[in-house]
Order: C-alpha cells, then sequence, then structure tokens
C-alpha cells in the first residue's frame, strides 16, 4: 500500500480477500481497507470515503492490475445494486472464494483441521431466486422499486433482476407501473409517512405457481383488493395476493399480520418429490434447485430406520426433514414463527405423513425435551447459528448423527467447535454448496456423528 503524497486521500492497496458482505479488502499501514469492487489478487487505487481508527472504506478508483477471473457483470446495475456485490466475478472465482471461506472459517475461527469437501456449484448462476422483496420510494424523478444501493438505503431503480426467476422478472415492471398508477405514496423511512413500503413476489420454482404480495405501513389500502383480483385475471399463474401489515420502523421487511386480498395466501410447490405450501411469510430456500442436493447427502447421513425419532430444530414449514420421512420415522419440528408451524402441520397433512409432529417455540427453550429421544438431529438456524447453551446441551446428549446446515461459515465454525468440545460428537465432513451466486453469502453441511457409535 502506498498513499499519494498530493492527494492523502488516495491509497494504492492490494486487495487479499473479500468481507462477508463482498467488499475487497486490503491493508494499509497496519489498518484494514474495504474498498467496494475491488478482487483478490487486485492491486487497486482507492479513494478513502469513511471508517474509523482500525478500519477505512475506500472507493475504487483505478484498477492497476486487474483479476483475470474479472468480467462484465451480466445486469447493467451491478455496479450500483446491492442486490449482487460480485457480478464483476467469474463464476467459478466465486464457488472457488466460498469453498476457501468454508475452509478459512473451520481452520481459523473453529480451530478445527478438517478438509472440506469441494464445492457443489450451482448450475443456474442467474434466474435462480424463487423470491424478490423489492423496496419502494420515491426519488426526485418520481416512483422507484429496487434494491438498497450498497451499504445504503437508497433505492436503486430497475425494471429488470437477472438473479430473479424470469417468470418474476417480467412482472417487475407491470407491477411497479400499477402500484405508481394507484397514487399511494411509498414509505418514507425518515418521516415515517406513506403507505407503501415493499412489493414481494414469490414462485414455486417447480410448481410455476406465483402468489404477490404489498409489505403497507398501515391497513387502510381498500382499493388494493381490485388491483389484487386484476392481477389474477391478468396472470393465470398468480393463484393469491396478500396485503403484509408492517408498521414498525425497522429494518424488518415483513410484519407479523397477513390479509388476504385475493385467491389463496400460499403457493404450491413440489420440492424433493413432497408438496409444500409456502406462505407470503414463512422460509424457502431461494435457490430451490440447490437446496434439492441436501436431500440425498442428509437421507445418507441421517440414516432414519423405522422406529427413529427425527429432531428438527429451526424447521420452518418442513422442507429438509419431511422428505427424510419413511414409514415409521417419527418427526419432531420446533419452530418459533406460527405461521411456518402452521405451514408445517398442513405440509405433512398434505402428504400424509402423520408421524410429523411441529412445537410451536424458541429451540432454546424447547429443543431440550426432545433431545433424549432423537436418533438423529438436525439444525438450520439463521445467520448467528446455535447460542452457546444448546451447543452445550447437544454435545452432551450427543445423538448418533447429527446434520447442521449453515449460511454463515463463521457461525458454523464457532458452533462447530463448541459442539465437538467435550469430544462425544465428532465432525465426519463439510459439505460448502453455492446457494447465492453473484453474492458473497455461502451455504455449508455439516455432518456429525456420536463417538459412541
Ligand atoms: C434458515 S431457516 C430454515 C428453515 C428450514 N429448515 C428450511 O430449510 O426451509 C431458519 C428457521 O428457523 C426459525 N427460527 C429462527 N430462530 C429460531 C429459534 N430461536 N427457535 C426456533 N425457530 C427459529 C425461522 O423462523 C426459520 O423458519
Amino acid at each position: 500500500m502506498t498513499h499519494s503524497p498530493d492527494h492523502p486521500n488516495l491509497l494504492d492497496v492490494e486487495i487479499r480477500d473479500l468481507s462477508h458482505e463482498g467488499d475487497g479488502i486490503g491493508q494499509s499501514e497496519g489498518r484494514i481497507v474495504f474498498v467496494g469492487g475491488a478482487l483478490p489478487g487486485e492491486r487497486v487505487e482507492t479513494r478513502l470515503v469513511g471508517g474509523s481508527r482500525g478500519m477505512l472504506r475506500g472507493e475504487l478508483r483505478t484498477l492497476h492490475q486487474a483479476s483475470p477471473e474479472r468480467r462484465q457483470p451480466p445486469c447493467i446495475l451491478a455496479a450500483d445494486c446491492g442486490g449482487c456485490s460480485l457480478q464483476h466475478w467469474s463464476d467459478p472465482a466465486q464457488a472457488q472464494w466460498k469453498e476457501q471461506k468454508v475452509q478459512q472459517s473451520l481452520n481459523r475461527l473453529g480451530g478445527i483441521s478438517l478438509e472440506v469437501e469441494p464445492i457443489l456449484a450451482a448450475e443456474a448462476v442467474l434466474g435462480y431466486r424463487n423470491r424478490a422483496i423489492i423496496p419502494i420510494q420515491w426519488g426526485p424523478n418520481g416512483f422507484k422499486a429496487g434494491f438498497y444501493r450498497r451499504h445504503s438505503h437508497d433505492v436503486v431503480n430497475m425494471n429488470h433482476c437477472l438473479v430473479l426467476d424470469p417468470r418474476l422478472d417480467e412482472l417487475i415492471a407491470p407491477l411497479k407501473e400499477d402500484l405508481e398508477a394507484t397514487g399511494w405514496a411509498p414509505y418514507n423511512e425518515e418521516s415515517r409517512t406513506g403507505v407503501l413500503r415493499h412489493l414481494v413476489l414469490r414462485i414455486g420454482a417447480n410448481s410455476g405457481e406465483i402468489l404477490l404480495g404489498l409489505v403497507v405501513r398501515d391497513a387502510s389500502l381498500d382499493e388494493a383488493t381490485v388491483l389484487a383480483e386484476e392481477w389474477m385475471e391478468r396472470w393465470p399463474q398468480v393463484v393469491g395476493v396478500v396485503l403484509n401489515h408492517q408498521p414498525k420502523p425497522t429494518n424488518t421487511l415483513l410484519g407479523p399480520h397477513n390479509q388476504l386480498l385475493a385467491g389463496r395466501p400460499w403457493l404450491l410447490e413440489r420440492f424433493a418429490d413432497r408438496t409444500f405450501q409456502i406462505g407470503l411469510d414463512t422460509f424457502f430456500q431461494v435457490h430451490t434447485a440447490q437446496a434439492e442436493r441436501l436431500i440425498p447427502l442428509l437421507r445418507q447421513h441421517l440414516a432414519l430406520q423405522p422406529g427413529q425419532v427425527l429432531l428438527d430444530g429451526f424447521c420452518g414449514i418442513g422442507t429438509l426433514s419431511l422428505p427424510l420421512l419413511s414409514p415409521g420415522v417419527r418427526l419432531i419440528g420446533i419452530e418459533q414463527q406460527a405461521s411456518s408451524v402452521e405451514r408445517a402441520r398442513d405440509n405433512a397433512r398434505l402428504n400424509g405423513l402423520e408421524q410429523a409432529e411441529f412445537v410451536a417455540g424458541g429451540v432454546d427453550q424447547r429443543l431440550g425435551e426432545w433431545l433424549p429421544m432423537a436418533d438423529a438431529l438436525l439444525l438450520d438456524p439463521p445467520r448467528k447459528g446455535l447460542s452457546e447453551s444448546l451447543c452445550t446441551a447437544i454435545a452432551s446428549e450427543a445423538p448418533a448423527r447429527v446434520a447442521y446446515v449453515s449460511c454463515n461459515p463463521a457461525t458454523l465454525a464457532r458452533d462447530l467447535q463448541r459442539l465437538t468440545a467435550t469430544g462425544q460428537l465428532k465432525l465426519e465432513s463439510v459439505q460448502p454448496l453455492d446457494f447465492f451466486p453473484q453474492t458473497s453469502h455461502c451455504e455449508a453441511l455439516a455432518l456429525l456423528v456420536s463417538s459412541a457409535g
């Protein structure tokens, strides 16, 4: 790294890695410099735009030496839109970096020396997302809908999103046009005025069914029913339109109350040979084809036999555990979101899986009751991972087989260290998977067994 004598704000930096948000990371006199848009192996001139004493933030000004894996981003908005952070990097380089990221996290954060499996890269690297939650704003030029500019809450107006399923993508522009024509005011985060907060689009990638949603600050949009009915008539693939109320002035995207405007409040999807109802606010993996690749891996490791019990913490609507059930295998799923528990129960019934039971509540509070009877344990927590006390409880109970699906290599590494600390659970393998091409997010599946055999 060198300073330019004439311009103290300009630095030459060598980029060594990427942050979890996809910014290039270099070093300058002991301080870390984050440079948006820069790639590992590159030498760049950056203009400092902020940061604190231990950490600087810079903009990419000049590429002195470009990565051979740099490419023209497929999307014209890639440099501005914060939805994707890695479109300017080749697909194999992205996948390779994600594999290394999982490996390094295990080594450095978890103190685990196991070598991870080669990453399962995605075949569909564009057009894969089955869901979009698109913020709506007023801009100087009028109505805007799109994703936030990086590190900001300023919406970059868009009509097309290349990572979104094309069957949803083609609806964005006409939906925006209709919403603008209503005259409903977009929500303003600062003044906390306006009504329209987000447009939600969801598709069953295998079924083609589409569910639409509008997130509003209050519930006073009676005219929305007319619009919803019009949309269902115009697009037969739309099976329902839902109004979601989010009155809170927070970053939480969806509120707890849903009001059905037209059709039904869920779409039907086929996933791993089972049928699922997916609601507007229930979790479902965004890359359906990649998520389906988990099922044979889980089936093989958990090796469930008649008479055995599978315990699924963080079960959502039962997406990963219902496909694992065969006659005589019992399932206990634990989930804190009430609407997901309702959907999970419906999904079990829909598939004739009466041996599945779903418990409403927090994993920290409820898992302990069921742990002693579990032959196999499946965990798929949100990014923050597991609590320390939960890891301790699982490590001492040590079910025969454990599978941990993670979307955050750092918390996975921390939790694996805790889960294996007593030696009663042994880590067998870690499989990285790319569930989020064009972004820096990474999924991994860790498989553990009880050392008691
Ligand atoms: C990453 S999703 C996984 C869901 C499911 N395994 C799937 O693949 O569709 C995590 C789920 O855990 C739920 N959840 C988050 N924190 C929880 C907690 N403390 N206790 C129980 N469920 C929780 C969320 O509502 C969400 O449905």
